[in-house]
């Protein structure tokens, strides 16, 4: 596809449900007692799979709408799933069906097979289960057991290994704690309280205890990480005002706005809400002149799918940024260090890969533009597309069709945004 340069990005949008959240609803209304309702799901690839796993495993899931699922809960029985490119799925769908009697085979695509799952079979067997991972990778063959509670400090900041290893403590005898390096995304924790499930929660840890999962009604809000690239959009054109409306504003998800903010972007936000237990509100962004900035591993996990758009944000920057800490992004759908690093060096601009993120030494004038490759991941493709919206000549992305795994209609909407 190739993308043309924008004048500017204007107007008022709302983009799809949340793709964390609507999995974990998928996840939990599949093991919970009576039907969950499902408002607001963020159809997409990776979430398709989801209700595909489920049904593969004797779910009856019915497709009320596009964004609306009903879920009849019941015992899972054995099967085989194809998670396809859906790394939370197999890394939560793993922990879910630990302790849970039957057998369960998950495969993936060329890329999901590619990451790493020692990181959730190593402490579901200090647990009780039975996992086999292919030379630590999927396929993984699980033989559901009787699981035990743990006391688990994770090595690496991942809410899905987080995630897994709660979900396998909803069947465990006795109590499961998670100890985290850093805070990840908590929406695995506010789902299973708002289910009914006894969570305790601390600053750096979480302890869960068996209990039934009763979730009811799930209100999935819009998608932080689909917005992102409309927001980085209207932050790097002069003349840009979007608003996102519905947005998902879970702080350990909004990483991004506070960069923004750090680089001098004017962001505000209006009609501040809830749904269930996660917080909602319209964010609205508007050009401005980019100041460097620096990422620190901290802040790393609340913005994680959000850092090749930090790298774009700071090509345009006066002065260098320096982004440390993201070595994950090595394992995610591409090696990300170095796809955001060829992306934007094919469009002109000055950026040198670090083994744990990258330094970019930007300049407050629009790059040139070229032809870059998305490599499968969705993220990347979506990177592309912002990259040619913002450059001077245009940017070509090959297998573009990719940014259907989470945001199927994001051409669509970007266009509607688009003054040429
Ligand atoms: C996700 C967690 C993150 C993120 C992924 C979705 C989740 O992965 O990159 O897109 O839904 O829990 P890690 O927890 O492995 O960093």
């Amino acid at each position: 596809m190739r993308v043309e340069p924008a004048s500017a990005v204007v107007g008022h949008v709302a983009v799809p449900g949340d793709k964390s959240i609507s999995h974990r609803a998928v996840l939990l209304g599949a093991v919970g007692e009576g039907e969950t309702r499902v408002r607001g799901f963020g159809r997409a690839g990776d979430t398709q799979s989801t209700v595909r796993a489920m049904r593969a495993l004797g779910i009856e899931i019915d497709d009320v709408a596009d964004d609306e699922l009903l879920i009849h809960g019941g015992e899972l029985r054995s099967g085989a799933v194809d998670c396809e490119n859906a790394g939370t799925l197999m890394r939560l769908l793993a922990g879910l069906v630990a302790g849970r009697t039957g057998r369960f085979e998950l495969t993936g695509d060329a890329s999901l097979s590619a990451r790493p799952m020692e990181r959730i079979a190593e402490p579901l067997r200090r647990m009780g289960a039975s996992i086999e991972t292919t030379d630590g990778h999927a396929p993984l063959v699980i033989e559901g057991a009787p699981l035990r509670g743990t006391d688990y400090e994770l090595p690496v900041a991942s809410a899905q290994v987080k995630s897994a290893i709660l979900l396998a403590g909803l069947v465990a005898e006795g109590e499961t704690t998670v100890v985290e390096p850093v805070p990840t995304r908590d929406h695995t924790e506010l789902m299973l309280e708002a289910a009914g499930v006894p969570v305790r929660r601390r600053q750096t840890s979480v302890t869960v205890e068996a209990g039934p999962v009763r979730l009811g009604e799930v209100d999935v809000p819009g998608d932080f990480s689909s917005a992102a690239p409309l927001l980085v959009a209207a932050a790097l054109i002069p003349g840009s005002d979007v608003t996102v409306h519905g947005l998902g504003l879970n702080h350990r998800r909004t990483g991004l706005l506070d960069v923004l903010a750090r680089m001098g972007v004017r962001v505000a936000i209006f009609n501040r809400h809830r749904a269930g237990r996660e917080p909602v509100g319209d964010v609205q962004v508007q050009h401005a002149q980019l100041a460097a900035t620096e990422i620190q591993p901290s802040e790393v996990p609340l913005l994680v799918d959000e850092l090749p758009l930090v790298a774009l944000l700071a090509a345009y920057a006066h002065g260098e940024t320096v982004i440390r800490g993201a070595k994950e992004l090595r394992v995610k759908e591409s090696d990300r260090i170095e796809a955001v690093t060829d992306l934007l060096r094919a469009c002109g601009a000055h950026v040198t890969s670090r083994e744990d993120g990258w330094a970019v030494r930007g300049v407050p004038t629009r790059l040139r533009g070229g032809r870059v490759d998305a490599r499968g991941d969705h993220r990347i493709a979506m990177l592309g597309a912002i990259a040619g919206l913002a450059s001077r000549e245009g940017v070509d992305v090959e297998d573009d069709q990719v940014v259907s795994i989470s945001f199927p209609g994001f051409h669509d909407l970007l266009d509607s945004l688009v003054r040429r």
